[in-house]
């Protein structure tokens, strides 16, 4: 595979873009307090602050949404989504919700318990919060290398099993409702599991009777980097890959706004019919019926066509070879990142690139808004800002060990052109790196700061 294998795909409609003045993003930013999530996305040129639902739809998707049955129950749309799933998952039941948070909300709503823990490689922050909602401990196991930013490893989202036997030692197998694995781990830099990992861990929890879920967004992403890494799976297909991985589990759910290529939509599958009977009562209560579960019909269709899509292996090498790209480029003009690349982002090493600024003056941030105005682009800090706590006791401010800027590449939105102007962007930032100066905060929420902070240039 070259690096980076060109689009397989050609535009046929587009949507305008445009770099407004070097004055007027200042006067944007100033006005957005210095927080990229506070500018209107039309001041953004290159909007790299998430993949979630961010993606552009094929033509094929834009077709099926014609045929959309908006029917309350039964919907012809469900039947065909409810095809796709069994083909690609192989679970008994499922539901559809509306985004992934909401079958997270259903899932730990009838399963957790305060006082028990839900173990993963690592949780994402909305499956933390569910789980928490609820009284719960989400526990985070996830191998030690994923913590070493440029140790090359095949897949740095593996959950360490010793670690996990350990735990269900320690808490005992009574008190973990369902223990989890997050393919690829978005929290942990988008980096892969293997299959053998997904295997041991499926071994491990069956061992103790805990019922295994898969938070399976990327799951089309995980599926390609284990026929590119994992012996044995390079003749495999994709759909074979995922079709093995989701046979070790008892469920699953997915936020579909990544690999199923959709604005929204998501769902809940398992293998329990007396569990899929109660999520079924939950559904009704919050999302909708049980054949759209507060998605449209034409929302269903999408999701039908953008499961299959999402596997097509040229589209996939595509994808990981685009982020690939991304990271080699800002390799090649002094830009550090974490390595290997991820699936669905890069992410910059600010406190590597800005030595000179210390964690309390925010080196994240001081490169995020550095990077709109530069060239318009928005990405988004995950380091001081979003991490940085207090010590109960002493009082003292613990701060995070890496201090990141996170850039998410939406699917099928940008091209290799557009990578290219945000490789020439960092690298003239690079250059000038010693000048860039840190923030203060003048305003931050007691809870996840980050969303509505407003700052203050040093
Ligand atoms: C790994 C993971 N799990 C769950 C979610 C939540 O999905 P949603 O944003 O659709 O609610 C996300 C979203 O970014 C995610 O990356």
């Amino acid at each position: 595979m070259s690096i980076h294998p060109p689009e397989p795909f050609r535009i046929k409609m587009v949507e305008p873009i445009r770099l407004i003045s070097a004055e007027e993003r200042a006067d944007a930013l100033k006005k957005a307090g210095y927080n990229v999530f506070a500018l209107p996305a039309e001041d953004v040129f290159i909007d790299l602050l998430t993949d979630s639902g961010t993606g552009s739809m094929s033509q094929n998707q834009w077709a099926a949404m014609m045929t959309g049955d908006e029917s309350y129950a039964g919907a012809r749309s469900y039947f065909r989504l409810a095809d796709a799933m069994k083909q690609i998952f192989g679970f008994e039941y499922f539901v559809p919700t509306h985004q992934g948070r909401a079958a997270e909300n259903i899932l730990t709503g009838l399963l957790v318990k305060p006082g028990l823990s839900i173990p993963s490689n690592m949780h994402f922050d909305t499956t933390e919060g569910n789980i928490r909602a609820r009284g719960g401990r989400p526990v985070n196991l996830v191998a030690d290398i994923a913590f070493d930013p440029t140790a090359q490893h095949p897949f740095k989202g593996n959950m360490d099993i010793n670690k996990l036997r350990k735990f269900i030692r320690e808490v005992g197998a009574e008190n973990i409702p369902f223990g989890s694995i997050t393919i690829t781990n978005n929290a942990g830099g988008g980096q892969p599991v293997s299959l053998e990992n997904i295997r041991a861990v499926s071994a491990v929890y069956r061992e103790h009777k805990i019922p295994f879920f898969i938070d399976a967004c990327r799951f089309a992403e995980n599926s390609y980097f284990i026929k590119l890494r994992e012996p044995g799976y390079e003749n495999k297909s994709v759909a074979e890959i995922a079709r093995e991985i989701f046979s070790l589990a008892d469920g699953a759910w997915m936020s579909a706004k990544k690999d199923a290529l959709v604005n929204m939509g998501g769902f809940l599958a398992v293998r329990d019919p007396e569990l899929y009977q109660q999520i079924c009562n939950e559904l009704i209560m919050r999302e909708g019926f049980v054949t759209y579960g507060g998605l449209s019909g034409r929302d269903l269709d999408a999701l039908a066509v953008g499961l299959w899509e999402g596997m097509d292996e040229a589209y996939l090498a595509y994808r990981l070879g685009q982020t690939a790209y991304l990271m080699e480029g800002l390799h090649a003009v002094g830009v550090p990142t974490i390595e290997p690349a991820g699936g669905h982002a890069v992410y910059v090493d600010s406190g590597r690139l800005l030595p000179h600024i210390p964690h309390g003056e925010f080196p994240g941030q001081a490169l995020s808004a550095a990077l709109y105005l530069e060239g318009g682009i928005r990405g988004v800090e995950i380091g001081s800002v979003m991490f940085a706590y207090p010590d109960p006791d002493s009082g003292e401010m613990i701060y995070p060990k890496l201090e990141l800027v996170r850039l998410a590449i939406p699917r099928r939105m940008y091209t290799q052109s557009h990578m290219d102007y945000v490789i020439e962007t960092l690298g003239s930032l690079a250059k000038k790196a010693t000048a860039l100066r840190g923030y203060r905060i003048t305003y931050a929420a007691r809870f996840m700061r980050h969303f509505t902070a407003r700052f203050e240039p040093l």
